[in-house]
């Protein structure tokens, strides 16, 4: 979509459609009180009305019969004053793209909402542009209707009173963009059937990604992994005829500067392997892929906007599936850094995985790891669909990302990484087995994690976040399917990375 930026007097635009955000019981003021009375107070009435009461979520269409350029104008509600926030912009923004859509216009213009609060206007801008770019999201690939049919809205443009702050908003404007390229990636490559989305081809659109924006891409093969001797991965992969793959993607913007690490997990389709899952749903598995394609959203979005970071994407990647040669429970695994695993359940192979990728992050002395990974069931149950699950090594770590997910609407919620959960990973035979149980299943799984990291560390839980079904955690900005979540959380962590601080 092209986003532009439009100065001057409101009465002399000639746009199709104005977006006018209004407050629950405003005051008419700025442009609102200039439209309000170019329409003898249209406004004033119908913010009185239950139909339009400036209630978050509401919108209301107004024609202007020519009393004014502007053809119509769409209110929507921003809800309380004092409850405005970052989130209510990208919902707000988000539902009144969705109606213009709709209505079948193809070009309208917004007014910037809550001009006269307390946020700034680069945050209003840019979290306008994520809720509408980010609500327009459709996975079309695979139907085949007549593309060109598709209501699609091709121009945006932000009227601005004040033509000092054009260059802010064009700035705004710009790196919101490049954040809902990386979400919608990201999103693109979780709804993708597993099929078309083997670890070889997400290798190779990886690698074209990392061509594209400046990124230097790596792949390591089976033989590789041999090398390392990553057991977790190597025996996971055994039951499919496709080669796992490890992609590896660096942005270097950081100078000398030790790493950030973001590793996702990657399994492009997980049957649950001889510990087969039920029928019921298995087609989802397919987005067992989201935490991978979380990360190399997130880097294909750090490299575009320069961040002044060293910052390394790893996404192990495999098919969990039942094959002639596939692992079994009973068997032992060597790890990458030498720890040895009894599986008890091939169903929990995402622990395994990582474990490999996270021994192997060592290497790159980094300042910290963020791994996000749909790793367990358990974690839907405990926070739904509203929080990824937090667990981490690292208080500074933790803060950082808690704040980036107030910010961003990705919310987090903290569960203890206690020393007491690892009496529960204890095996006979081996120095761990990979399940502890039902109770505190996110817990014990992070709490294996642990085993394989030496470094501030903070995992990821988004079995629960990174797709939507008809459930509650739908927002006008995260329509059914792949969310990308993460990709916007961690890009704001990175933005406000303060490694003094966070390394002293
Ligand atoms: N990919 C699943 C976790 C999952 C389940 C994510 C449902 C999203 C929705 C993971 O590999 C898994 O199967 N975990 C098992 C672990 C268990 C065997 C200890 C689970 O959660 O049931
Ligand atoms: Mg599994
Ligand atoms: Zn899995």
């Amino acid at each position: 979509m092209e986003i532009k930026v439009d100065t001057g007097k409101i009465l002399e635009k000639n746009y199709e459609l104005l977006v006018l955000g209004i407050f629950e019981g405003e005051k008419n003021y700025g442009v609102n009180g200039i439209i309000d009375n170019a329409l003898d107070k249209e406004i004033s009435k119908i913010v009185k009305t239950p139909e339009f009461n400036g209630k978050l979520k509401k919108y209301c269409l107004l024609k202007t019969y020519g009393k004014m350029g502007i053809n119509r104008i769409l209110l929507v509600g921003l809800g309380k004053p004092e409850d405005f926030s970052l989130e209510n912009i990208r919902i707000a923004s988000g539902i009144a793209i969705h109606s213009i859509r709709d209505l079948g216009i193809t070009s309208c213009a917004f007014s910037i909402m809550g001009e006269k609060s307390k946020i700034p206007i680069e945050k209003i801008v840019e979290n306008t542009v994520i809720g509408c770019e980010l609500a327009l999201y459709q996975f079309n690939l695979y139907k085949t209707m007549d593309h060109d049919q598709l209501k699609k809205i091709n121009k945006l443009t932000f009227f601005i009173e004040a033509p000092e702050s054009e260059d802010v908003v064009k700035k705004s404007i710009s790196i919101a963009q490049i954040i809902d390229k990386g979400v919608n990636l990201a999103r693109n490559l979780s709804n993708m059937p597993s099929s078309d989305a083997t670890p070889t081809q997400i290798a190779e659109k990886a690698e074209k990604i990392a061509n594209k924006s400046g990124l230097n891409f790596r792949v390591l093969g089976k033989k590789d992994m041999e090398k390392f001797s990553m057991g977790g991965i190597i025996n996971v992969a055994r039951g499919s005829s496709q080669p796992p793959k490890i992609v590896i993607l660096e942005h270097n913007g950081g100078g000398d500067m030790r790493p950030i690490v973001l590793i996702g997990k990657g399994i492009t389709f997980d049957s649950g392997g001889i510990s087969l899952k039920p029928s019921e749903k298995m087609e989802e598995m397919k987005h067992d892929k989201a935490g991978a394609a979380t990360v190399i959203g997130t880097m294909q979005t750090v490299a575009q906007l320069n961040l002044p970071l060293n910052i390394i994407g790893i996404t192990p990647l495999t098919e969990n599936l039942p094959g002639g040669s596939a692992y079994k429970p009973g068997d032992v695994l060597k790890m990458c850094n030498g720890k040895t695993v009894e599986v008890i359940n091939t169903d929990a192979e995402g622990r395994l995985i990582l474990a490999d990728v996270l021994a192997y992050a060592s290497r790159y002395k980094p300042q910290a790891v963020i791994d996000l990974a749909t790793l367990t069931g358990a974690c839907v149950i405990a926070l739904g669909s509203f929080a990824t699950g937090l667990l981490s090594n690292d208080d500074d770590l933790k803060r950082l990302i808690m704040i980036g997910g107030e910010t961003t609407g990705e919310r987090v919620w903290e569960l203890p990484l206690w020393d007491d959960y690892k009496e529960l990973l204890k095996s006979d035979i081996a120095d761990l087995k990979n399940v502890g149980g039902r109770p505190g299943g996110v817990i014990t799984a992070a709490s294996f994690l642990s085993n394989f990291v030496d470094y501030p560390w903070a995992h990821l839980d988004i079995a629960g976040t990174a797709w939507m079904q008809n459930n509650a955690g739908l927002k006008p900005y995260n329509p059914k399917g792949a969310t990308g979540v993460g990709v916007r959380l961690i890009t704001e962590v990175l933005r406000f990375w303060k490694s003094k601080e966070f390394c002293s």
